[in-house]
């Protein structure tokens, strides 16, 4: 029997709640203290500190950052997979654990494709199978219906109906990921989380994806939520753009204007070392990250920061208002992209990168 396909919650919430609102929170892992291999000793490790966020019914957000700076953790308290040590996390107005604990609706209405869209298939299903399961776990159409459904997401994701027969070990990265985005549509989700989803694909794939996700988002009204280190992924997808460092979003705002005027200084050095569109960002900045279990005193960017002040060592700066819908953690912020070296002239703006996406789109070089 189908089940009623969402069961409210409780209460409706307000008109203007948002999807998802992060509160001060913090996520503390314990790990071995370093230098004592053989200790039961642990020290905490602030994977995200402080991390303030809203996001709104139908928007699209691109989370960046280098490796380690707590993108993948921020997405696991969004799902709900990792608890806050600190602060609050809500969905739709309710804390993210108890709207998972209480029924399906949650894991119906938050739908996750993986970073590893292959190891999170299960090779011994055929891709009908594979599509199906999530069908019949949320109930969404009656048994007799589910080949019609399946069909119905293939053609979607732009995949021919005979796939259905297929095994994912026959298939190319490009479908593959297609068949992640499938399924994960199936529960009928009004929010997509996606970590790295197009990332180690070749160009030309990687763009038939990029116009394949942002088709959905637009036609479905999604909320998007994308995890990316390419910045011209962030601006074709996403309207707006959380820069992350060591655990803090660090600057956010519309990633057009972040992205053509960024006022943090890390942002000016992300902006500067993104080569061209679909070319993985280089190392930003000369310098190490600092270990997050040994973080500088003052500003945690203070060590690598081309603009650091005195009191950039003393000061915590904490994400503030800086202009409409932008906000930015820095003593210092820049204005007017200020600082940002020649070399970074690359044209971010999403007019400049669809119209890069087009060009590769239109190029029979896929292996798709
Ligand atoms: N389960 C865990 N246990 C201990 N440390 C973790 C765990 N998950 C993440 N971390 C640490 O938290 C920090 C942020 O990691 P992560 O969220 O994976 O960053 P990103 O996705 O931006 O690369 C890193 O220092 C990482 O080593
Ligand atoms: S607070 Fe100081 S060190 Fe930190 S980013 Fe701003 S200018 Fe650089
Ligand atoms: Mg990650």
């Amino acid at each position: 029997m189908t089940r009623p396909r969402s069961e409210p919650l409780r209460e409706k919430p307000a008109a203007n709640t948002p999807v998802f609102e992060l509160i001060d929170v913090e996520k503390t892992f314990q790990v071995p203290k370093p230098g004592r291999r053989f200790s039961r000793e642990t020290v905490g490790l602030k994977a995200l500190d402080g991390v303030r966020l809203r996001i709104n019914d139908g928007a699209s957000l691109a989370l960046v950052g280098e490796s380690g700076s707590g993108k993948s953790t921020l997405l696991r308290v969004l799902l709900g997979l990792d608890a806050p040590t600190d602060g609050r996390a809500n969905y739709r107005g309710r804390p993210i654990s108890e709207a998972r604990s209480k029924g399906t609706e949650f894991a119906r209405d938050v739908a996750l494709v993986y970073q590893d869209a292959r190891g999170s298939l299960d090779p011994r299903m055929t891709v009908g199978a594979l599509i199906a399961e999530p069908l019949r776990h949320f109930g969404i159409v009656p048994r007799q219906e589910e080949p019609a459904r399946v069909a119905q997401l293939l053609d979607r994701v732009g995949l021919p109906v005979d796939s259905a027969q297929r095994y994912p070990s026959g298939l190319s990265g490009g479908q593959v990921r297609r068949v992640a985005i499938a399924r994960a549509l199936a529960s009928e989700p009004s929010v997509l989380v996606a970590d790295e989803a197009v990332s180690g694909l070749d160009v030309s794939t990687q763009a038939q994806l990029l116009t394949l996700l942002r088709g959905l988002q637009q036609d479905m009204g999604l909320t998007l939520v994308f995890i990316t280190h390419d910045l011209g992924v962030a601006s074709y997808l996403c309207e707006k753009i959380a820069i992350m460092y060591l655990g803090r979003i660090v600057e956010t705002g519309a990633t057009n204007d972040v992205l053509a005027a960024p006022a943090h200084p890390y942002s000016v050095a992300l902006r500067a070392a993104a080569p061209r569109f679909f070319e993985p960002l280089p190392e930003p900045l000369p310098g190490e990250i600092p270990s997050p279990l040994d973080l500088p005193k003052g500003c945690r960017f203070s060590t690598r920061c081309p603009s650091v002040k005195g009191d950039c060592r003393t000061r915590d700066p904490y994400l503030a208002q800086h202009g409409a819908g932008r906000s930015v953690a820095c003593l210092h912020p820049l204005s007017d992209g200020e600082g940002l070296p020649l070399a970074s002239d690359a044209d971010m703006s999403s007019p400049a990168v669809a119209a890069d996406i087009q060009n590769q789109t239109d190029t029979p070089l896929s292996r798709d």
